[in-house]
């Protein structure tokens, strides 16, 4: 009789936030970037996607299911991320010849967020952190998190940083293959336990320009962008690992906000421009410049993807300054929601309104 078993193994994948901002392919098809980047992982207590990963020959063909609706995998990222798994399963199996053949059986994924989507997150890290990761355990692959960033960075080039905890960058290498552009740990969470995250939603709804296509954009007619990764980068890399080892907060807040603040000079210098930044995310900068000046020093660091939402880092100890601050500037804009994350890599953060 025929082998219908089916087999299943799950995982859980963080968010994570960059402080230097990856904005800019070398290579589409790859996934290969213009820059190094880092990012913050934060906790998965109430950000995560959990995703399981079957396989069976009793299943029809692959699929994925995402928040309980069926999703198009036909897409070259997910296929390459499938092809490149298999490809790792199919080489342990004619290795070994006792092993099932999973590699030849349809996937089934079913994913799904924690988080609201009204908090405005992007999800593509996280899932496809999570897909990758979730399809190696099941596979078995003795690939180490690093090896997987490699095959992550091909559906989404940020969810290559999710597949660690901590502080992460993501190295983008020279290789024309692309062998050498993944991430890779800058400190463990638990070397700098007091970051926190506060994240405000100026808009839950969907971005208008998605990084992918804006990013594409911002490479082939900004002139900026140019001084942006051959300098600008290059210098802040350098900067904020120093800043992360060395546990200056001072320093990392400033890095942070000029590197958004360069990335989104760059989206304005894009031709047509570009911009994700609407009133209130502009509200949310005067007002972690102000809880700074009122302290005297910089307590908090505000950073902008590729839409309005803030996310603001800082301190445990300097909590109340900086969400005192918030719920008292921003207490009455309506649409504002804060959450508020813990240490790095473990943000236990609830979305609330403030
Ligand atoms: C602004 O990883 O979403 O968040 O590789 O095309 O999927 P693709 O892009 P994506 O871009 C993220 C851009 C960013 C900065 C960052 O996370 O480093």
């Amino acid at each position: 009789m025929a082998d219908t078993t089916v087999y299943r193994a799950g995982t859980t994948a963080p968010v994570n936030i960059a402080v230097v901002k990856y904005w800019g392919k070398r290579d589409a098809k790859l996934n290969l970037p213009t820059n190094s980047s880092i990012s913050v992982t934060l906790s998965q207590a109430d950000l995560r996607t959990l995703t399981t990963a079957s396989c069976s020959t009793a299943f029809a063909e692959d699929s994925l299911t995402l928040n309980g609706e069926p999703s198009d995998i036909s897409g070259a990222r997910t296929q390459a991320c499938f092809r490149e798994l298999r490809a790792r399963r199919a080489a342990l199996e004619a290795a070994n010849s006792s092993l099932p053949k999973l590699s030849a059986m349809p996937l089934k994924i079913v994913s799904e967020n924690n988080f609201p989507t009204a908090a405005g997150l992007a999800s593509s890290a996280a899932g496809f952190a999570a897909l990758v990761q979730a399809i190696a355990n099941l596979y078995a692959l003795p690939d180490s998190p690093a090896d997987l960033s490699l095959v992550a960075r091909q559906g989404s080039g940020s969810a290559c940083r999710s597949l660690f905890g901590g502080y992460v960058a993501w190295r983008m290498g020279k290789k024309a293959d692309g062998s050498d552009s993944k991430a890779d740990l800058v400190a463990e969470a638990s070397h700098w336990p007091s970051m926190r995250a506060l994240i405000l939603v100026a808009s839950a709804a969907k971005k208008g320009v998605s990084s992918t296509s804006g990013m594409q954009q911002t490479v082939a007619t900004s002139g900026l962008f140019k001084e942006r990764i051959e300098r600008i980068v290059p210098d802040n890399m350098v900067a904020m690992e120093e800043a992360i080892h060395n546990r200056d907060f001072e320093k990392f807040a400033e890095v942070s906000m000029r590197d958004s603040n360069s990335f989104h000079a760059c989206c304005a210098d894009t031709y047509p421009p570009i911009f994700y930044m609407n009133d209130v995310s502009r509200a949310a900068i005067r007002a972690v410049e102000s809880i700074n000046t009122k302290a005297g020093k910089t307590v908090a660091a505000y950073t902008f993807d590729a839409g309005p939402n803030c996310v603001v880092y800082y301190l445990e100890e300097n909590k109340d300054a900086v969400l005192g601050a918030f719920s008292e500037t921003l207490g009455s804009t309506s649409g504002w929601k804060a959450g508020v994350g813990s240490s790095a890599g473990v943000l236990d953060e609830t979305v609330a309104e403030i």
